[in-house]
């Protein structure tokens, strides 16, 4: 299988799957406990039909959406995630250029392996940083500062990761950042050589937003799941969150609000926008679908602040569909990393032209020619 067999999401995470040792793959592809959750965000777009209009004369179709006070060219962007050094070598730099010639948003993790400084000098697309919010408090303030300095355009409070979520998948390899090599995941690295020269022979694995600060994920390895537990504030409150609002002083959203209480505490304290989103599934097990939950949100605080549909988000129509309910924009973290893994940025590039494409088209049969044509009337509940 090759990159020119891509067609879909599926093809993708077909030859992901092939090119990463099975650890790495898993820690994309793995959600929480019985990932009930993970399986239900993509599941939840077929309760809902698209009803079309036709006859509307679509020969051109503009798909582009303004969030944060920026104008994207469509509306779906690439959610921050973190470790893409460990997909391919070029990690970070490879989204971030293929979200420019998209002319899309790309977000940054804390646990980014390119620094902030170094996409500021890359790119001129649209950036979000995402930030976790650490116990050290020196930590803390350096992360916002460099994001700042570095002329990030939002700031995203990652709010549903208060302590790790139960990954069995990474449990069963035995993933660590850096990776380590195990007696279970050892064949699976050895029969995968090209990963494993580029991963030695490539730029080294940092964590250059973290390293200064800790030695977890860097020099010592650790668990996904215990860095989350260990290093983030699980006192994290409303006032923590209204403080670093204020003092980042620009477009602020949190990611990972699920409840029309929060979404309404969020536009209280001055956030621009929500992410609704459950972190693709790998945090809380039984949590409600972002698209599930979408309307309500919307019907809440929807003409306040920018909502963000994002999870599970395998084509055009899941788009369509959340804007139809509300939605500003879309984003998504699967969708292009498994495009990063298969082919770095060749293969982000393929991905998101198709989903513009397959925007554009969808659009078309719809009878749309700008988003904003797209309301609750276009859908039918089963
Ligand atoms: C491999 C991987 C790493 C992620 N890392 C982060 C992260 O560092 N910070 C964060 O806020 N969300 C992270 N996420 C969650 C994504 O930002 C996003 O919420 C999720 O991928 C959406 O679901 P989807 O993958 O089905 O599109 C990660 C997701 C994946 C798959």
């Amino acid at each position: 299988m090759r990159l020119t067999d891509c067609h879909n999401y599926q093809d993708f995470r077909k030859l992901a799957k092939k090119r990463l040792p099975s650890p790495i793959f898993h820690y994309i592809d793995g959600a929480a406990d019985d990932e009930r959750t993970y399986n239900r965000n993509t599941a939840a777009f077929d309760d809902v039909d698209l009803v079309p209009n036709v006859l509307a004369g679509v020969e051109n179709v503009d798909l582009s959406t303004t969030i944060f006070g920026k104008k994207i060219d469509m509306p779906l962007f690439c959610a921050p995630t973190a470790l893409q050094r460990l997909f391919h070598h070029d990690g970070e730099r490879a989204v971030a250029r293929a979200a420019e010639k998209y002319g899309t948003m790309f977000g940054v993790s804390s646990l980014g392996t390119v620094s902030v400084e170094e996409i500021n000098e890359i790119t001129n697309t649209p950036t979000m940083f995402q930030f976790y919010f650490h116990k050290d408090r020196g930590l803390n303030d350096n992360l916002l500062e460099r994001a700042k300095a570095a002329k990030f355009d939002v700031l995203a409070l990652t709010v549903d990761t208060i302590t790790g979520g139960n990954r069995e998948r990474d449990l069963r390899t035995g993933f660590t950042i850096p990776p380590k090599l195990t007696p279970a995941s050892m064949l699976s690295f050895v029969t995968h050589p090209m990963w494993g020269i580029n991963y030695l022979t490539k730029p080294k694995f940092r964590l250059p937003h973290l390293e200064d600060y800790v030695s977890a994920g860097t020099n010592v390895n650790t668990s996904i799941g215990s860095y989350f537990s260990n290093m983030l504030d699980q006192s994290m409150n409303w006032n923590d969150a209204e403080n670093l609002c204020a003092q980042w002083d620009g477009h602020f959203a949190l990611k990972g609000v699920m409840s029309v209480e929060d979404a309404k505490r969020a536009v209280d304290i001055g956030c621009t926008g929500i992410m609704v989103s459950n972190h693709g599934g790998r945090q809380l097990d039984g949590g409600r679908a972002p698209f599930d939950q979408l309307a309500e949100i919307v019907d809440a605080v929807g003409d306040k602040i920018d909502v963000i549909c994002e999870g599970g988000i395998q084509r055009g129509t899941h788009v369509l569909k959340a804007l139809s309910l509300g939605a500003k924009a879309c984003s998504g973290g699967r969708l292009y990393l498994y495009a990063l893994a298969a082919a770095g940025q060749a293969g982000v590039e393929l991905a998101l032209g198709q989903y513009r494409a397959e925007l554009e088209r969808d659009m078309k049969l719809m009878g749309c020619t700008s988003v904003d044509q797209l309301t609750p009337s276009n859908l039918r509940f089963r």
